[in-house]
């Protein structure tokens, strides 16, 4: 089974070939960092009209590569939501399209749900395992039971991690995404130097809230005057910001582990993925939590955290073996919960 993927639904045009093997016979990816750049966040205009420039020609390169015509295909998915509504649209049209031409499955895929399979694509992981997503739109802590069953046990009330790590580094004069570059920063900074808010800490359930601490950033550097913008105050800033984000996440992970565990009594995964994955820091903090419940924590390599192609082919393929196709007449959603009950709890806000 081989199945096309596309994604669209923020700042990464992507396309990919994947087959129920989890081999990925040949994947592009188109970043618009740079297009998005000097606004210091994603235009959503900007990006819709560089998913149209570049979605076509990305299709064409990854058959080209793979060697593979269309009536080798089993079906072709795209991002279906959520996400930007114009990128999404330039994905679902696409894919749909290519669908009706060549007489495939169409297969509208959660972009979530790419990311909640990902790590499946590469090793054998059984449900039911503990999501944490974390990435520039998205904070979600999600039972993942099956394909296309999730259950939401928390997200973030305002920002999303990345967005508060981008927003902060904003703030300190770093270039867009702020995440790598706070990262580098913390290195060399004193955690200790600023007592910064650990919101939600100690509360029931796994709900976020970050608004606040970027709020606290703020405050700090007006307070800080002149002084705020020498290196080493800089670096301690960055380092004191990223340690609240890492005893907020380990203590809402705590409270995951624990509502995991009132509702499966197997399963051992503590899966994380999305862009802040990446952040080394984070994961070595989140490891001490899983080693100390006896959870492992795995994260998918990071070229698979990030939006890419190859996480929707792969949810589509893992859809397709269940027949779940969708018709075509789809509609994107730019607001689109994996648990339908999630928007009862306060669901996220799209971003930007
Ligand atoms: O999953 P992703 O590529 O795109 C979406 O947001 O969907 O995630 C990008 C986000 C950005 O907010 C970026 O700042 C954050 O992930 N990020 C990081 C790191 N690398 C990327 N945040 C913290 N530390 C990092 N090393
Ligand atoms: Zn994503």
């Amino acid at each position: 089974m081989i199945v096309l993927g596309l994604e669209s639904s923020c700042d990464e045009t992507a396309a990919a070939l994947v087959n129920d093997e989890g081999r990925i016979l040949a994947e592009r990816i188109h970043s618009q960092i740079a297009a998005h750049e000097p606004y210091g966040g994603i235009v959503p205009e900007i990006a819709a009209r560089a998913h149209l420039d570049h979605l076509d020609g990305l299709v064409a390169e990854v058959m080209a590569e793979a060697q593979l015509d269309f009536c080798d295909l089993d079906g072709v998915a795209a991002a279906g939501g959520p996400g930007l509504v114009g990128g999404l649209l330039v994905g679902v049209m696409t894919a749909k399209a290519l669908a009706a031409f060549h007489r495939l499955p169409f297969l509208a895929v959660n972009h979530l749900e790419g990311h909640a399979l990902s790590l499946r694509l590469k090793e054998d992981l059984d449900f039911p395992y503990l999501l944490l997503l974390v990435s520039g739109g998205h904070s979600q802590f999600l039972i993942v039971e099956g394909v296309g069953q999730y259950v939401q046990l928390g997200t973030t009330v305002d920002d999303a991690v990345g967005e508060a790590f981008d927003k902060t580094a904003k703030l300190l004069g770093f270039p867009y995404p702020g995440g790598p570059a706070i990262e580098k920063a913390a290195k060399a900074g004193n955690a200790k130097r600023f007592d910064l808010p650990r919101p939600m800490a100690g509360r029931e359930g796994c709900n976020l809230s970050l608004s606040g601490l970027k709020t606290a950033v703020r405050q700090t550097v007006t307070r800080l005057g002149e002084e705020w913008n020498q290196a080493n105050t800089v670096a301690d800033l960055a380092a004191s910001f990223q340690a609240a984000i890492g005893d907020v996440l380990v203590d809402r992970a705590q409270n995951a582990i624990r509502l995991f565990r009132a509702r499966h009594s197997s399963g051992d995964a503590f899966v994380v993925a999305g862009g802040v994955a990446a952040n080394a820091y984070l994961r070595t903090r989140l490891s001490d939590v899983t080693a100390r419940e006896n959870m492992r924590l795995c994260v998918p390599p990071p070229e698979l955290c990030t939006d890419n192609g190859a996480m929707i082919a792969w949810a589509g393929i893992e859809r397709l073996r269940l027949g779940k196709t969708d018709g075509l007449d789809f509609a994107p959603k730019p607001r689109w919960p994996l648990d339908p009950n999630a928007q009862a709890k306060g669901g996220e806000r799209p971003r930007p």
